[in-house]
């Protein structure tokens, strides 16, 4: 197994770009809609050290976990979703250092399990609204709501990742913006206020390419015929408690 990536570098820019998928460990693109391990990478070295707890509570396909338990971090990730929940468990079946993982089943809305003010760091990666459906009807997936119904729930987000956080410390999500009947709706940055209202400070705001998207090719052609530009970037917004 290989368990580094070849020639890492940390980011030194707010523009990221990772051309390749990332294949070391037991990273695969095959959940969807699922982060680059370059991205939770760079984000888990620069705000956590060893041995820090690192809440991702929209864990999805377990990227954040398996990059945690590389750099020994421990970690708590939860997703509504017993599909996603399950392959975070498979995903992280791999003997390397000694970083406890735990993965539940939880909403990123109430995690009452999570004390106050005990998590060093969350990283993680909320849905797109309703761009990307992850369920036929799991209750409390949100990303089965329409743009307005999915920022009052990342507002209950927002506050939940305020009370577990430690102060001084830092929370980053990646998220995108997303087209509507032709026009562009900020998503990322209206979500960053909802965090900014629950008490947040904004720290930094990355902006990361979008490679080899599904759907591109089939885009790529009404984009032309519509006159319209493809989103080929998403944001990674990073906030201070
Ligand atoms: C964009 S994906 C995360 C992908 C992940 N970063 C990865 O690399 O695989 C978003 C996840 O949020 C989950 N989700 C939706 N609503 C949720 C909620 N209320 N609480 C926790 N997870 C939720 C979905 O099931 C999905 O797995």
């Amino acid at each position: 197994m290989k368990w580094e990536p070849d020639d890492f570098e940390l980011e030194k820019s707010s523009v990221w770009s990772f051309p390749e998928r990332g294949n070391w460990a037991t990273h695969d693109s095959k959940y969807r809609g699922n982060c680059s391990p370059y991205v939770v990478r760079n984000l888990l070295l620069r705000y956590s050290k060893e041995g820090d707890w690192i809440l991702d509570q929209f864990a999805g396909g377990g990227t954040s976990l398996v990059e945690a338990k590389l750099l020994g971090r421990n970690a708590i990730g939860t997703d509504v979703n017993p599909t996603a929940l399950a392959r975070c468990k498979e995903k992280i079946a791999f003997e390397y250092g000694d970083a406890k993982i735990e993965v539940r089943e939880a909403d990123a809305r109430a995690l009452a399990f999570v004390k106050d003010s005990s998590v060093d760091f969350i990283c993680t990666h909320p849905p797109y609204a309703n761009i990307i459906k992850y369920s036929d009807g799991i209750s409390g997936d949100i990303s089965l709501l329409d743009y307005g119904s999915f920022l009052e729930a990342m507002e209950q987000v927002a506050k939940e990742a305020f009370r577990v956080l430690k102060k001084g410390k830092y929370c980053a999500f990646v998220i995108g913006d997303i087209r509507q009947k032709g026009s562009v709706r900020p998503l990322g940055f209206d979500t960053m206020r909802v965090f900014e209202e629950a008490g947040f400070k904004l720290k930094e705001i990355v902006i990361k390419q979008q490679h080899n998207c599904k759907m591109t090719h089939k885009w790529e052609k009404i984009s032309i015929e519509k006159n319209f530009f493809l989103l080929a970037h998403e944001y990674i917004f990073i906030l201070k408690k």
